[in-house]
């Protein structure tokens, strides 16, 4: 498979554009339930730009050795939270849509702990046919639509300069298109 690199800057950025989708959609949202981990930073950045706070869950799909389990599991839950936010407004984030696997199983589960009024938002969309479903009407707003590579996030990178060295050759380059 193919490979891209995106530095922090090139996320930020991203992310910047995403806020200004969701803000020109007209759509209010009162909190962010972020999807870790991919979910954290860009939740974060997210927040500089919406100004709400950010709830965070723990999923994994992929075990220790880089295997997809057969089905996401839950490392950290609302515990507690769903009583305080379930009628609220909620955008769940995360970092990528990639098989929409973990996407669906978050929003079921959050659906039946009550929660009503959800939308999403990932900051990389995966150009390809999709395994999970997102509930018709559900608001959906990502970043940028990407072709089916491997992306490799700085958060990941044990060596930073070599991540951005990678995110800064020409063939990096993916022909990544703005929704
Ligand atoms: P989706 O619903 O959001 O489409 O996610 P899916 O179930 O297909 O798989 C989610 C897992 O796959 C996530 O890891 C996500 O980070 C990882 N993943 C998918 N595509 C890529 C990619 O191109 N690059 C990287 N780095 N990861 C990718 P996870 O098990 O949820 O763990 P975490 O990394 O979020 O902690
Ligand atoms: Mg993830």
């Amino acid at each position: 498979m193919k490979k891209i690199w995106y530095t922090y800057e090139d996320i930020h950025r991203a992310i910047k554009q995403l806020a200004e989708k969701i803000q020109q959609s007209h759509q209010h949202f009162d909190a962010m339930i972020a999807i870790g981990g991919g979910g954290f930073i860009p939740a974060r950045i997210l927040r500089s730009f919406l100004n709400i706070p950010v709830y965070t869950v723990t999923l994994s799909y992929y075990d220790a050795n880089d295997q997809p389990t057969h089905s996401p599991q839950k490392i950290q839950w609302t515990d507690g939270l769903a009583s305080h936010i379930k009628d609220k407004r909620i955008l769940i984030v995360d970092e990528v849509d990639d098989s929409r696997v973990t996407l669906q199983y978050c929003i079921e589960e959050l659906q039946q702990e009550g929660f009503k009024d959800l939308g999403v938002a990932v900051l990389h969309e995966k150009r390809k046919p999709k395994e999970g479903t997102l509930p018709d009407n559900m608001p959906y707003f990502s970043a940028l639509v990407v072709e089916d590579w491997w992306i490799n996030y700085p958060w990941d990178a044990l060596d930073i300069e070599t991540h951005n060295l990678n995110a800064n050759m020409p063939s990096s380059s993916s022909p990544e298109a703005e929704v």
